[in-house]
Protein backbone atom coordinates (compact mmCIF):
# COMPACT_ATOMS: atom_id res chain seq x y z
CA UNK A 1 0.00 0.00 0.00
CA UNK A 2 3.25 2.41 0.70
CA UNK A 3 3.96 2.26 -2.78
CA UNK A 4 3.74 5.43 -5.00
CA UNK A 5 2.02 6.08 -8.08
CA UNK A 6 4.75 8.04 -9.33
CA UNK A 7 8.58 8.48 -7.72
CA UNK A 8 10.03 11.63 -9.66
CA UNK A 9 13.75 12.71 -8.71
CA UNK A 10 14.55 16.02 -10.29
CA UNK A 11 18.19 16.89 -11.20
CA UNK A 12 20.39 19.93 -11.66
CA UNK A 13 23.95 20.96 -11.20
CA UNK A 14 24.71 22.47 -7.57
CA UNK A 15 20.78 20.90 -6.29
CA UNK A 16 20.83 24.21 -4.67
CA UNK A 17 18.43 26.12 -7.14
CA UNK A 18 16.29 24.59 -10.20
CA UNK A 19 15.90 21.28 -8.98
CA UNK A 20 15.04 22.58 -5.36
CA UNK A 21 12.19 24.33 -6.83
CA UNK A 22 11.20 22.22 -8.99
CA UNK A 23 10.37 19.22 -6.31
CA UNK A 24 9.35 22.06 -3.69
CA UNK A 25 6.88 23.69 -6.91
CA UNK A 26 5.71 20.04 -7.67
CA UNK A 27 5.01 18.82 -3.86
CA UNK A 28 2.83 22.16 -3.73
CA UNK A 29 0.83 21.53 -6.80
CA UNK A 30 0.22 17.92 -5.99
CA UNK A 31 -1.03 18.94 -2.91
CA UNK A 32 -3.33 21.72 -4.19
CA UNK A 33 -4.69 18.88 -6.51
CA UNK A 34 -5.27 16.37 -3.45
CA UNK A 35 -3.10 13.98 -4.88
CA UNK A 36 0.12 13.67 -2.63
CA UNK A 37 -0.03 10.61 -1.34
CA UNK A 38 0.60 8.73 -5.18
CA UNK A 39 3.99 10.84 -5.33
CA UNK A 40 7.49 10.33 -3.66
CA UNK A 41 9.22 13.92 -5.27
CA UNK A 42 13.03 14.40 -4.52
CA UNK A 43 15.86 16.39 -5.84
CA UNK A 44 19.62 15.74 -6.17
CA UNK A 45 22.65 17.56 -7.84
CA UNK A 46 24.87 15.98 -10.46
CA UNK A 47 28.16 17.55 -8.42
CA UNK A 48 28.96 17.16 -5.04
CA UNK A 49 29.93 20.94 -4.84
CA UNK A 50 27.35 22.03 -2.88
CA UNK A 51 26.89 19.11 -0.93
CA UNK A 52 24.95 19.21 2.50
CA UNK A 53 24.31 23.11 1.70
CA UNK A 54 20.48 24.56 1.80
CA UNK A 55 18.84 25.90 -0.56
CA UNK A 56 20.09 28.85 -2.02
CA UNK A 57 18.21 32.39 -0.23
CA UNK A 58 17.34 33.81 -3.50
CA UNK A 59 15.30 30.48 -4.42
CA UNK A 60 14.46 30.37 -0.79
CA UNK A 61 12.90 33.33 -1.11
CA UNK A 62 10.91 33.13 -3.96
CA UNK A 63 9.46 29.42 -3.07
CA UNK A 64 8.73 31.43 0.31
CA UNK A 65 7.03 34.42 -1.81
CA UNK A 66 4.50 31.73 -3.16
CA UNK A 67 3.82 30.45 -0.34
CA UNK A 68 6.09 27.23 -0.39
CA UNK A 69 8.86 26.19 2.25
CA UNK A 70 12.11 24.29 1.55
CA UNK A 71 13.06 24.03 5.11
CA UNK A 72 15.00 20.71 5.82
CA UNK A 73 15.92 20.53 2.44
CA UNK A 74 20.01 20.11 2.42
CA UNK A 75 21.71 19.69 -1.51
CA UNK A 76 22.70 16.04 -1.92
CA UNK A 77 24.23 14.09 -5.13
CA UNK A 78 22.88 11.49 -7.39
CA UNK A 79 23.70 8.13 -6.98
CA UNK A 80 23.66 5.37 -9.53
CA UNK A 81 21.00 3.38 -6.89
CA UNK A 82 18.76 6.73 -7.93
CA UNK A 83 18.34 5.22 -11.48
CA UNK A 84 16.58 1.84 -10.47
CA UNK A 85 14.35 3.86 -7.11
CA UNK A 86 12.70 6.82 -9.38
CA UNK A 87 10.39 5.84 -12.21
CA UNK A 88 10.83 9.73 -13.52
CA UNK A 89 14.16 11.67 -13.51
CA UNK A 90 14.02 14.58 -15.03
CA UNK A 91 16.87 17.77 -15.79
CA UNK A 92 16.73 20.88 -16.00
CA UNK A 93 19.28 21.49 -19.02
CA UNK A 94 21.40 19.63 -21.69
CA UNK A 95 24.67 19.27 -19.47
CA UNK A 96 22.54 17.63 -16.57
CA UNK A 97 20.81 14.79 -19.25
CA UNK A 98 24.67 14.17 -20.53
CA UNK A 99 26.33 14.08 -16.84
CA UNK A 100 23.29 11.54 -15.54
CA UNK A 101 23.94 9.40 -18.51
CA UNK A 102 27.77 9.55 -17.42
CA UNK A 103 26.63 8.62 -14.18
CA UNK A 104 23.89 6.27 -14.37
CA UNK A 105 25.46 4.69 -17.19
CA UNK A 106 23.15 5.54 -19.75
CA UNK A 107 19.25 5.39 -19.69
CA UNK A 108 18.19 2.00 -20.44
CA UNK A 109 14.22 2.46 -19.00
CA UNK A 110 14.22 5.53 -20.75
CA UNK A 111 13.54 7.36 -17.67
CA UNK A 112 15.59 10.42 -17.80
CA UNK A 113 13.87 13.13 -19.56
CA UNK A 114 14.52 17.34 -19.41
CA UNK A 115 11.84 19.04 -17.85
CA UNK A 116 10.58 21.87 -20.96
CA UNK A 117 10.68 18.35 -22.89
CA UNK A 118 6.45 18.33 -21.65
CA UNK A 119 6.08 22.01 -22.59
CA UNK A 120 6.29 20.81 -26.36
CA UNK A 121 8.82 23.77 -27.01
CA UNK A 122 11.73 21.84 -24.88
CA UNK A 123 14.67 24.04 -24.45
CA UNK A 124 16.89 24.24 -21.15
CA UNK A 125 16.28 26.31 -18.05
CA UNK A 126 19.10 28.48 -17.46
CA UNK A 127 21.25 28.24 -14.19
CA UNK A 128 20.44 31.66 -11.78
CA UNK A 129 23.62 30.45 -10.11
CA UNK A 130 25.04 31.99 -13.22
CA UNK A 131 22.05 34.81 -14.81
CA UNK A 132 21.17 36.03 -11.28
CA UNK A 133 17.45 35.67 -12.81
CA UNK A 134 15.21 33.80 -10.06
CA UNK A 135 11.96 34.89 -11.77
CA UNK A 136 12.94 33.49 -14.91
CA UNK A 137 13.53 30.02 -13.38
CA UNK A 138 10.36 30.49 -10.90
CA UNK A 139 8.65 30.79 -14.88
CA UNK A 140 10.38 28.02 -16.51
CA UNK A 141 10.17 25.65 -13.53
CA UNK A 142 6.15 26.19 -12.91
CA UNK A 143 5.24 26.03 -16.67
CA UNK A 144 7.49 22.83 -16.81
CA UNK A 145 5.85 21.52 -13.54
CA UNK A 146 2.57 22.38 -15.13
CA UNK A 147 2.90 20.62 -18.32
CA UNK A 148 4.12 17.43 -16.39
CA UNK A 149 1.11 17.04 -14.26
CA UNK A 150 -0.58 17.36 -18.08
CA UNK A 151 1.28 15.12 -19.10
CA UNK A 152 0.58 12.69 -16.15
CA UNK A 153 -3.21 12.77 -16.40
CA UNK A 154 -3.64 14.90 -13.75
CA UNK A 155 -4.37 17.68 -14.49
P1 LIG B 1 21.71 24.77 -9.62
O1 LIG B 1 22.71 26.04 -9.58
O2 LIG B 1 22.36 23.73 -10.49
O3 LIG B 1 20.45 25.31 -10.23
O4 LIG B 1 21.56 24.34 -8.17
C1 LIG B 1 24.05 25.91 -9.20
C2 LIG B 1 24.41 26.13 -7.88
C3 LIG B 1 25.74 26.00 -7.49
C4 LIG B 1 26.70 25.71 -8.44
C5 LIG B 1 26.35 25.50 -9.75
C6 LIG B 1 25.01 25.60 -10.14
N1 LIG B 1 28.07 25.60 -8.06
O5 LIG B 1 28.90 25.38 -8.94
O6 LIG B 1 28.39 25.71 -6.88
Amino acid sequence: MDKKDYKILFVCLGNICRSPMAEFIMKHKVAESGVADRFEIASAGTSDEERGNPVYPPARKMLYRHGISCDGKYSRQIVPEDYHYYDLIIGMDSSNISDMYYAFGGDPEGKIRLLLDYTGHSRNIADPWYTGDFQATWDDVNEGCDALLVDLGLI
